[in-house]
């Protein structure tokens, strides 16, 4: 079986696509044949020892993905040679085969394509959890959604629309901001491809404001941080949720504390991946409403481009040039 290698952490295009065994499972492990993977922003990360967490080298990357059970270990009790399943693996999953646990593997939807499958479980998970369980999101409510065109923004704006909520997205291009007005976007501000100086922060913040019609946004939900948390972070209304997701656009920023004083808001930290291993229950339902809401149409995930298998490195390049729009999908031979 081939697979995507990282022998040493490092430059993307050091990634090395080979052969090697084919998988035999565990006595609680299912071997899975690999239809579909998605990317998510931490395979960028993680490859070049960027991430928080750094795997033992040598390392298979990408984190989610969707196929067919091939073998079964003597244990396995809740899966059959045959089922269609999807999986979060953290890593992995760049491959034809992957070898995992019984219970990291969940059964597919009957009629749901492997791509979808593979593609939203982090993404629509992490969205989801964020502006559940940690925004107490309502209908009515005013959502600001930095990055809102990448895999988690573009969930936030399809999940919060689907709440009722009225969504303002902000991106860096005129094409980012067609896509998030597709997705039902309320209003999209253009923050522009550079950093902003201390002028066009301030400049941004009276946007984001003046686009609020209650003085400031109840929920803001940030993947991208740097210079744009601050001024994010200054359109918050009373009572706010200030959503930490990440940090896409380079540096973790540093905030005065007197601004959550004053709007009497909350900043709210949010780790999926802590979060699901902690509380698999209430993330096997997140998940379960996740693919009801998949099913009859109130979210729709976006597969914006797909690559074969062995194109990884290429689709890992393009997610750190800021080339990606809702997810990208790693396809081996059907
Ligand atoms: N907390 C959690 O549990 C959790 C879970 C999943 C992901 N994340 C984090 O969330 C962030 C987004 O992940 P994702 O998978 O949605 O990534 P993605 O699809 O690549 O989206 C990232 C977005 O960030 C924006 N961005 C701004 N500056 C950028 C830069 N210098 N390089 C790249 N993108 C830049 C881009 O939009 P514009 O061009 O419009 O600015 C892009 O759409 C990452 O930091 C990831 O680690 C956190």
């Amino acid at each position: 079986m081939k697979k995507i290698v990282c022998k040493e952490f490092g430059p993307v295009d050091d990634l090395v696509w080979e052969e090697g065994n084919s998988l035999e499972p565990q006595p609680n492990e299912v071997v899975i044949e690999i239809k579909s993977a998605a990317l998510n922003f931490p395979d960028y990360l993680i490859v070049q020892g960027l991430y928080q967490i750094k795997p033992p080298l040598p390392f298979v990357p990408g984190n989610e993905g969707a196929g067919v059970i091939k073998k079964i270990g003597d244990d396995v009790v809740s899966h059959k040679v045959g089922d269609r399943v999807y999986f979060m693996s953290g890593i992995g999953a760049f491959a034809e085969e992957i070898s995992l646990d019984q219970n990291q593997v969940f059964k597919m939807e009957n009629e749901m394509a492997f791509d979808v499958a593979a593609s939203y479980q982090l993404a629509y998970g992490t969205s989801f959890h964020a502006l559940v369980q940690r925004a107490n999101i309502a209908s009515g409510d005013e959502v600001l959604v930095l990055g809102g065109s990448g895999g988690v923004g573009l969930a936030a704006i399809d999940i919060a629309k689907a709440f009722g909520a009225r969504v303002i997205a902000a991106v860096s291009t005129n094409e980012k901001s067609k896509i998030c007005t597709e997705y039902g976007a309320d209003e999209v501000i253009i923050y522009g491809s550079e950093k902003l100086n201390k002028d066009q922060q301030k400049s941004f913040s009276s946007d984001l404001k003046a686009l609020s019609h209650k003085g400031g946004f109840d929920i803001v939900y940030d993947p991208i941080g740097d210079c744009f948390s601050e001024p994010a972070f200054r359109s918050i209304g009373w009572g706010g949720k200030y959503l930490v997701v990440g940090f896409a656009a380079g540096e973790i920023p540093k905030l005065p504390l007197n601004l959550a004083l004053l709007k009497g808001a909350s900043i709210v930290g949010v780790f999926w991946g802590t979060f699901a291993a902690l509380d698999p229950q209430t993330n096997q339902k997140n998940i379960q409403t996740l693919n009801e809401m998949v099913a009859d149409g109130r979210i729709k995930p976006l597969i914006s481009k797909t690559y074969p298998m062995e194109n990884a490195i290429e689709a890992i390049k393009l997610i750190g040039n800021r080339g990606v729009t809702g997810k990208v999908v790693l396809n081996n031979n059907r």
